[in-house]
């Protein structure tokens, strides 16, 4: 599934074969569209096309371009439209001091009033900013509510102030640019930015991507964005394609929630087995406390799956790199189940990781890793500090201070037993990423630092 989040499908470029681009972007897998007003006669044709389509949305507003030429009744009518229950956006809105058609006062002055009414609507904001920067992010630092979210639109900026709207709320929208052979900076822009922040959108009619560059840009061609920002990022075609349409579901409210959380679910080629949701850590950087969902995938269960489940949908093991019980609460909660899933997994010849808050020997009050061996290739264990206080801090462990050392103890236990051991931290403040890398070496098990916010 793909959603192309910025088209113009109401322009006159559209004119003569508006109905067979809208029948291509489906065919292509693009599920939903989001078409864009940039001016009051765009954005009620825009309206329109979203009465008409049943998976098109539609965003109102004035582009900076064409400020300058506005009337105040324009806006009331903006405002009228905005209400329309198939708007999900305020944009395009903005700042445009490369063409400045408009006077920079005069754009200023349009994009407060229209951010101040997306504002009072809760509705988020789709912005153009081009060569403006600095004024965009003071304007939207005194005007918006970052809760209320939003999206720069084609984003032309530097990973700096990628950072700097992102801690306003926005999200980075990718275009066709990213495919462009000298458009390196804007890929390692998209290298920095965490794919759970990003949107995709093609502008068409504008900014053709690589292959059909030139000719006029339609939302089909979503689809190169979404492949060169999964060679960028090294992940799946359908990693990007899922986790973007997830982004862009909740930013702007549309689609549906899934009803049943996954218990298996892919992220690149491996494929993670959701075997529970009790843990007995309370990891105050737990992706669990903030969303339901991992990389696009919902994992809230309502019933946990038994080994006869998960054997079911994974198959074939051998279709994946490998098998992995995660983290979605502790897996070694549910040793019987891993152990049975697991001995299954390598009579087929598939390949076995455990990621685990190596509590099992607390849990289960005995040495479970003599348990494991040949039946488990990976582990991977969360050290996560340097030392017991701060881990209690961070991970609130059930089992108090006594948790750290036994932490370090089922390392230590883990690469007699198992083929490849791997402690790991989360860079979370407070964490010495040299002091812990000392410790996963002397525990003899290799060493990874996980990004802050960063999960799967
Ligand atoms: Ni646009």
């Amino acid at each position: 599934m793909l959603i192309d989040t910025h088209a113009h499908l109401e322009m006159r470029e559209f004119n003569d074969d508006r109905d067979e681009v809208i029948k291509r972007a489906r065919e292509a897998g693009v599920e939903y569209i989001i078409t864009v007003g940039t001016t009051v006669e765009s954005t009620r044709d825009a309206v329109m096309l979203a009465d008409k389509y049943d998976f098109i949305y539609a965003a109102v507003g004035i582009h900076p371009h064409e400020t300058k030429d506005i009337l105040h009744p324009a806006y009331d009518i903006i405002k009228h439209f905005a209400q329309h229950k198939k708007v999900v956006a305020y944009g395009e809105i903005g700042l445009d001091y490369y063409y400045e058609h408009s006077q920079r006062n005069i754009q200023q002055r349009k994009f407060r009033d229209m951010l101040q009414e997306a504002r009072k609507l809760e509705l988020p904001v789709i912005i153009h900013d081009r060569d403006a920067h600095e004024d965009t992010l003071r304007i939207l630092k005194e005007e918006w509510d970052p809760a209320i979210g939003g999206v720069m639109h084609c984003f032309s900026g530097d990973v700096e102030y990628a950072k700097q709207v992102m801690d306003l709320g926005f999200h980075i929208s990718i275009a066709g640019p990213v495919t462009f052979p000298k458009a390196q900076a804007l890929r390692d822009v998209v290298k920095q930015v965490p794919i759970e922040q990003m949107l995709i959108e093609t502008d068409s009619p504008y900014l053709t991507p690589q292959p059909f560059r030139g000719k006029r840009n339609e939302p089909a061609y979503v689809r190169y964005t979404a492949e060169e920002v999964a060679k960028v990022k090294g992940l799946s075609f359908e990693d990007v394609a899922r986790i973007t349409s997830f982004n862009a579901m909740q930013l702007f409210g549309i689609g549906e929630v899934p009803k049943k959380g996954m218990i298996t679910y892919p992220i690149r080629n491996s494929l993670y087995l959701n075997v529970t949701n009790r843990c007995t850590s309370a990891c105050t950087f737990c992706v669990r406390y903030f969303s339901d969902f991992v990389k696009g995938h919902y994992l809230r269960l309502r019933d946990e799956p038994s080994a006869e489940d998960l054997l079911r949908e994974i198959g074939d093991p051998k279709r994946f790199d490998e098998i992995v019980f995660c983290g979605y609460g502790e897996p070694t909660l549910r040793l019987d189940v891993i152990k049975a899933v697991a001995a299954e997994v390598k009579k087929k010849g598939g390949r076995v990781r455990i990621d685990t808050n190596g509590h099992g020997n607390l849990i289960h009050k005995r040495n479970i890793l003599p348990e494991l061996k040949g039946l488990v290739d990976a582990v991977s264990v969360s050290l996560n500090a340097q030392n017991a206080e701060l881990y209690e801090k961070l991970s609130q462990p059930k089992f108090g201070a006594a948790a750290y050392e036994a932490v370090k103890e089922f390392i230590r236990e883990a690469t007699r037993y198992i083929p490849e051991v791997t402690a790991t931290v989360v860079s979370a403040p407070g964490v010495d990423i040299e002091a812990c890398r000392r410790i996963a070496e002397e525990l003899g098990a290799r060493y990874r630092v996980r990004e802050y916010n960063v999960v799967g």
